[in-house]
């Protein structure tokens, strides 16, 4: 079955929202599935609070072939199947997306299982290396791969390649490998038509984006997050990929190959300039209950704030419908436009 037949209600070209866990609930993924795209919630620890997210979607968009017209993410390394699974054997949504396992065969364990509750329920696995896309692959037969690139916001591999080098290797490998049907969408530093039309050019069929979605009213946001995001310019050089934003409230609990991209905090910079980390995590917590909740302008934040590359090309609060249209819209537009200048 074709990416498209399974996705009936979207429009071409398909715009999807990360499954930002925390963020993105069941708002957001109502009004981008309601503009065309595939909408996702994302969900960490709490299977009660993904229930409600889809109970509000159940209430609200009609199911389509019996699934509900959303993808839920997970995190197989926080996961505890046995309370996941039967929320989604009740919910039957769509897309179950995984990404960031202990080990690679965890996705094998966790799709073979989803599958065994929701049958119909696609499984979309987002990975950032061509080695770890072809074992996937071979491991567990995903029915679409992100392709997640080096400037993405929020988690992702520490070392990594941006979308322009990376999902080409990563199609040529599954090819040569015998799994060239896997349909491929990209993700990271995706954030208006140009670079969504690049990803398009690059053979993906659909775009994901995370960052650009922080602007969208519907993203459950602190304020002074949003703030900050609708600020930052620059990308390359106001945000950063770094372990250490997964150590300011305690030990560091993702796998080894991880790290994440936020906005350069005041917490980056003094640890970076030998501040230790007792005194970080207390300036941290410190910064915490201060008004903005850590989530400071201009470098003075304490707090992690996730966030691609392209944060700088977001730059006023818009809402989710309008930005998947207008993305949409731009892609054609811009492919047009690359032509004639060909
Ligand atoms: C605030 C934020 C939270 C995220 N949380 C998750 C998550 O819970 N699960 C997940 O699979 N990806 C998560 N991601 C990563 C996205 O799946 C995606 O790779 C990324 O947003 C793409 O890059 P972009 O932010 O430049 O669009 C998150 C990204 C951001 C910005």
């Amino acid at each position: 079955m074709s990416l498209k037949q399974h996705v009936p209600w979207t429009q071409s070209p398909l715009i999807i929202n990360a499954p930002m866990g925390g963020h993105a609930g069941g708002d957001l993924a109502i009004a981008v599935t309601r503009a065309g795209g595939l909408g996702q919630i994302g969900a960490v620890y709490d299977m009660n609070e993904l229930a409600s997210h889809l109970a509000k979607v159940e209430q609200s968009l009609p199911r389509h072939d019996d699934l509900l017209p959303v993808g839920v993410g997970l995190l197989p390394f926080v996961l505890k199947l046995d309370e996941a699974l039967p929320v989604l054997e009740r919910y039957r949504p769509a897309v179950v997306w995984l990404f960031a396992a202990k080990e690679l065969e965890d996705y094998a364990v966790c799709a073979e299982r989803i599958r065994s509750v929701t049958p119909m329920s696609q499984i979309w696995i987002q990975v950032g290396s061509v080695a770890a896309a072809v074992s996937i692959a071979e491991l567990c037969k995903p029915d679409v791969m992100c392709v997640q690139g080096i400037d993405a916001g929020g988690h992702g591999f520490e070392k990594g390649a941006g979308i322009i080098s990376l999902l080409p290797e990563v199609a040529d490998a599954l090819t040569v490998a015998g799994h060239g049907g896997i349909p491929l969408v990209a993700s990271g530093g995706i954030t208006d038509g140009r670079g969504a039309a690049a990803a398009f050019a690059l053979g993906a069929q659909g775009v994901v984006m995370g960052t650009r979605f922080l602007s969208a009213p519907e993203t459950q946001l602190h304020p002074a997050y949003r703030k900050a995001i609708l600020a930052a310019r620059d990308g390359g050089q106001n945000t950063v990929r770094a372990k250490l934003f997964d150590e300011l409230r305690g030990p560091n609990i993702w796998p080894l190959p991880y790290d994440g991209r936020s906005i350069v905090t005041e917490s980056y910079t003094e640890h970076a300039g030998g501040a230790g980390i007792e005194e970080i995590r207390r300036l941290h917590a410190e910064g915490l209950k201060a008004e903005d909740g850590g989530y400071g302008l201009d470098g003075k934040g304490r707090t992690a704030m996730w966030a691609g590359t392209g944060v700088g090309l977001v730059k006023r609060e818009q809402p989710a419908a309008e930005i998947v249209e207008e993305v949409r819209r731009q892609v054609v537009e811009m492919l047009d436009k690359a032509r004639s200048r060909l």
